[in-house]
């Protein structure tokens, strides 16, 4: 069954390697289109990411479209540190000649699941602020959402922009808290899963032994982003987060988790943007989440440097 899909993202070398990953999966899904979020950079940098990558690969039909500048509240925090002062430093891709849609991206998602009830899935790897603004614009689409796949969130991991709080929600967490409280089916993809999942240097060779543009840039911003990672961790290579999304909807099977309560710390000085995953089932809260804990690296990125394989 073909996925219609509405991509959340702050592109970021990751989540460069995902939407690829989403585009060299046609069988698998239908993007109707990507919504450029504030996060790793600023919105304008990753609206000009999302066409480059459309166009990189061979799809300038699929629309962009601009979100939120910043988060609902907050002030917006970015990660130019990991991506780079572009985000997608690493590889050298030209500017995009397709444009930016001029409908705005929260308007993009409930016109679209208004129009499709019961069909779209929303694919985020970035802040949920626009999601969240369009659940508020226009309660109605909480009920027409198939599902939510994040990445967002950790537990066991712990944080990575905080010592407790994963990037996606400490950006945004009043965004996620709405997002969680929605009742829409949702599974996370947290640290706790993408931090198994590591580029090491035989991987990201076999990404490049592809030779086809798409791998070839993949593996060049791969290994740009890498070098915060790796000297952070001192891993044999580091960890992958965005395509474990796509990977869980084509491959549920190499991941495991469980239906749990996760809440989102909201004004701990020091917690701010922590998932509060009860894993071990010691509340009454409502399990509101699929928490995805473990997956099978082997299987990620064979899937992974498949699905870039079958890009131009
Ligand atoms: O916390 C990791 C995630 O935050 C990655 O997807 C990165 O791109 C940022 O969005």
């Amino acid at each position: 069954m073909t996925r219609k899909l509405i991509i959340l993202t702050d592109p970021g070398q990751d989540q460069a390697a995902a939407i690829l990953m989403i585009l060299g999966q046609r069988e698998a899904f239908d993007v109707l289109g990507l919504v450029a979020t504030a996060g790793n950079i600023s919105l304008d940098h990753t609206i000009t990411n999302c066409l480059k990558l459309v166009e990189l690969a061979g799809r300038p039909d699929i629309p962009v479209f601009a979100g939120c500048p910043q988060p609902i509240i907050r002030p917006l925090v970015m990660a130019e540190h990991v991506h780079g002062p572009t985000g997608l430093d690493g590889a050298h891709l030209p500017m995009p000649a397709i444009k930016v849609q001029q409908r705005h991206g929260v308007d993009f998602i409930i016109d679209t699941v208004r129009a499709h009830p019961g069909e779209i899935t929303i694919c985020s790897l970035s802040p949920l602020t626009n999601l969240a603004v369009a659940l508020r614009k226009a309660p109605d689409i909480a009920g027409k959402i198939v599902e939510i796949v994040a990445m967002l969130g950790a537990y066991f991991e712990v944080g990575n922009i905080t010592p407790t709080a994963e990037f996606n929600c400490y950006v945004d967490p009043e965004a996620a808290d709405i997002v969680l409280k929605a009742g829409i089916r949702t599974t996370l993809l947290p640290l706790d899963v993408t931090h198994q999942m590591r580029s090491t240097p035989e991987r990201l060779q076999a990404m490049l032994a592809f030779g086809n543009r798409c791998s070839v840039a993949t593996a060049e911003m791969l290994e740009f982003s890498q070098a915060f990672d790796l000297g952070k961790y001192g891993w044999e290579g580091a960890p992958l987060h965005g395509p474990c999304v796509p990977a869980f909807m084509l491959a549920p099977e190499i991941f495991s988790g469980r239906l749990i309560s996760v809440a989102v710390e909201l004004n701990g000085t020091l917690t701010a943007g922590m998932t509060v995953a009860d894993w071990w089932q010691i509340t009454d809260r409502p399990k509101n989440v699929f928490y995805v804990r473990d997956g099978d690296p082997n299987a990620y990125y064979d899937l992974l440097i498949r699905s870039l394989g079958n890009l131009p």
